[in-house]
């Protein structure tokens, strides 16, 4: 009985007394692991007469589980410890101002990104997202583009090896995957963009094989053409920051919308200098449309109730063209004199109010 007692003072003593979790650990071998004091007296019932056993049998789990609460008790105790110090040690100031001889930039299409979904989320856009791996129905079947579609082709897709069913990922060719993947699982109304990466297997002067777009989507009972026009007419406005410059929209074709239409801006090359604006030229920006009624009906949305736009973006191109970048490949390069000349403060953070950019 007395050794009972002891063991189980000494033993939640040792408990309290543990100072880290290695020593805490050490402390539930030695009683509880395999050879310990506590298992070592759970074996010793096995000689004892029955009626004995029945009796010690309790008492020794009584200890056990006495045991066993007060080693978790007091895990939780140095756990707490242990990230109340991590913390206090850790801590960072996040006011402090940048120091200057931090040289580090943002990507301009970090950046311009940023400027895009500022400008949209004004506006009451969401911010939505999807994966760069996808699969064939979001990238191309849900998008109104079945197998055999002349569009495939078109997209000069990256596909990864053949899975047991015989079907292949692939590496996204635009972004409008998104919409699928918010369609189907938000119900209308829905207003989001969806910037990220997009990859096609085209490498020349206007094309790198990883690029990036900005998708829209916007689906409730009354959008028509008109509200499409007026929004990225806005954007362009604001983006550009030119208040008259000249957009068009010029029909076009994407399976996944109809009608469709690409954006142009005015531009000027007077001069040898590229200028956005009212003048002679025109320049391609994006591409639009009304949702098609079959990319609705993929996604479980009644085509006879709902409706809505969409549009996708190129950003190299709007980065290009509104900070005077000549090259896009230079983009991709790391060129560490590049970033520091087209680069942006980490402080520079885009807002409709304090301007959108320099
Ligand atoms: N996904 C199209 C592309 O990459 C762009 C687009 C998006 C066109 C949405 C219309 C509507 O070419």
């Amino acid at each position: 009985m007395d050794t009972l007692e002891n063991l189980r003072a000494q033993v939640l003593a040792q408990v309290e007394q543990a100072q880290s979790l290695d020593a805490l650990e050490a402390v539930r071998v030695a009683s509880l692991g395999k050879k310990g004091s506590i298992s070592g007296l759970m074996a010793s019932l096995g000689a004892m007469a029955p009626e004995q056993r029945k009796d010690a049998g309790a008492r020794f789990n009584v200890l056990k589980d006495q045991v066993t609460q007060a080693l978790t008790d007091r895990k939780g105790q140095l756990e707490a410890q242990a990230l109340d110090e991590r913390l206090a040690r850790e801590t960072v100031d996040v006011t402090l101002p940048i120091r200057p001889e931090r040289t580090g930039r943002i990507h301009p299409i970090a950046q311009v990104m940023e400027e895009i979904v500022t400008i949209f989320a004004q506006m009451g856009f969401a911010v939505a997202e999807g994966p760069d791996i996808e699969d064939d129905f979001h990238n191309f079947t849900a998008l109104n583009i079945p197998p055999e579609h002349p569009a495939r082709q078109m997209h000069d897709t990256f596909y990864f090896g053949a899975r047991e069913d015989g079907s292949r990922h692939l590496l996204r060719t635009h972004t409008s995957p998104v919409q699928i993947r918010t369609m189907v699982k938000t119900p209308p109304p829905i207003r989001i963009i969806a910037p990220g990466r997009t990859y096609r297997c085209d490498s020349d002067m206007t094309h790198t094989p990883m690029f990036h777009q900005v998708e829209g989507l916007v689906i409730d009972e009354t959008s028509h053409m008109g509200h499409l026009k007026g929004c990225l007419t806005e954007f362009v406005r604001s983006f550009f920051q030119v208040d008259d410059v000249p957009v068009r929209f010029r029909p076009s074709f994407f399976p996944f919308t109809e009608p469709s239409a690409e954006v142009d801006i005015g531009c000027s090359r007077e001069g040898g200098e590229l200028k956005i604006g009212k003048g002679a030229g025109w320049l391609e920006i994006l591409g639009c449309g009304m949702v098609h009624p079959n990319v609705l009906k993929a996604c479980s949305i009644d085509p006879d109730k709902y409706q809505g736009f969409a549009f996708g973006l190129g950003v190299e191109r709007v980065a290009m063209l509104k900070y005077g970048i000549p090259d896009l490949r230079t983009f991709f390069d790391a060129d560490i004199r590049w970033l520091e000349h087209y680069g942006f403060q980490p402080g520079d953070v885009p807002t409709q109010a304090g301007g959108l950019s320099r």
